[in-house]
């Protein structure tokens, strides 16, 4: 706890107290992100031995049957499942299960904070957005913490959430409640197939960790940009993949999901596809989808993630 620099202790070793400064990030309702993190660990290390398992088993073509997981696997049921940055199980869609609270905890302490001040100055989109009128969808929305600071900024404007988890969406009209936000729904909808009356409905459509985390990213892309407004706009904020392993950022966020995805994309996810995703890949996709205008933005205060802004 000395060394994790979470408690002090004077020179005898006798005496231990947590610094002033600190408190707040140890105790408030939004604790450092690395604690947050930390906690995140029991739910990927139940996965471990069957990941190596699946690992073993698993080709580029392949991946093990379904039954042969639930029969090797059965007492997970019931258990958590991790933060999104890759985890979904098949059943109802819902693989985040009784995750959302750490979810939700996870998005806004890493960031709340950076969302208006440093982050929407990168969209070019406040002055639409500040005179209203506009028509906003948050795919892969899960409890919801963007879709709602952003509506709370913009009270002249409209937002959509979806998601694929019934969970997800429940916590989500909570959030919005809790905030008095009456310009902002959510519906259960998968991003892979939006309803047919969407088809150039969005002046603006952003995404948050979540395309890399759907199980055909490609088919998610297609349908937002089926979905997007001629003249209008599509955010993708994901994780930072460049080509080179060597050019990855050093935060220990990146490394952290590197290792953890492990566990989950295989055994929980069942979607090795992600294990493919690049930057060059996440253009190429978005180029082939229709996106003739797609620009990469680094966002260093999210050190593990990059900003796609992408028009027709
Ligand atoms: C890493 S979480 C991010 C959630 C939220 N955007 C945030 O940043 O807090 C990824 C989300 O994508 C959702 N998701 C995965 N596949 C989906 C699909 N086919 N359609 C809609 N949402 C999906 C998951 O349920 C999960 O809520």
């Amino acid at each position: 706890m000395v060394s994790g620099k979470i408690i002090e202790r004077n020179a005898e070793g006798d005496k231990f107290w947590i610094a002033e400064e600190n408190l707040a990030s140890l105790t408030g309702n939004e604790p450092a992100a690395g604690l947050v993190y930390n906690r995140l660990l029991p739910m990927f290390s139940q996965h471990y031995k069957q990941a190596i398992k699946m690992a073993k088993e698993t080709t580029d073509e392949k991946m093990p049957e379904e039954k042969h997981i639930e029969q090797s696997h059965g007492h997970e049921h019931g258990h958590q499942h991790g933060h999104g940055h890759g985890h979904h199980h098949g059943g109802h869609g819902d693989n985040h299960a009784e995750a959302y609270p750490l979810m939700e905890l996870l998005s806004k302490t890493t960031y709340k904070k950076h969302l208006i001040p440093d982050f929407l100055p990168l969209l070019g989109l406040r002055e639409k957005l500040e005179n209203g009128g506009m028509e906003v969808l948050d795919v892969g929305c899960g409890t919801g913490f963007h879709i709602c600071e952003f509506a709370r900024e913009f009270p002249k404007c409209s937002f959509t959430g979806i998601d694929i988890s019934e969970n997800a969406i429940k916590r989500a009209n909570e959030v919005a409640k809790e905030m008095n936000l009456n310009n902002v729904k959510f519906e259960v909808i998968s991003g892979e197939k939006m309803p047919d009356e969407w088809t150039k409905k969005y002046n603006w459509v952003f995404s948050w960790n979540s395309i890399h985390d759907h199980k055909h990213p490609k088919v998610a892309i297609n349908e937002i940009s089926r979905v997007v407004a001629a003249d209008g706009r599509y955010t993708m904020l994901e994780i930072n993949k460049p080509g080179n392993p060597n050019d990855y950022g050093t935060s220990p966020m990146s490394t952290f999901w590197a290792v953890a995805g492990i566990f989950t994309v295989l055994t929980v996810r069942r979607a090795p596809e992600v294990f493919k995703w690049t930057n060059a890949a996440a253009i190429e996709m978005l180029k082939e989808s229709g996106f003739s205008n797609v620009q990469t933005v680094k966002t260093p205060f999210f050190d593990f993630n990059v900003l796609f802004v992408c028009t027709k």
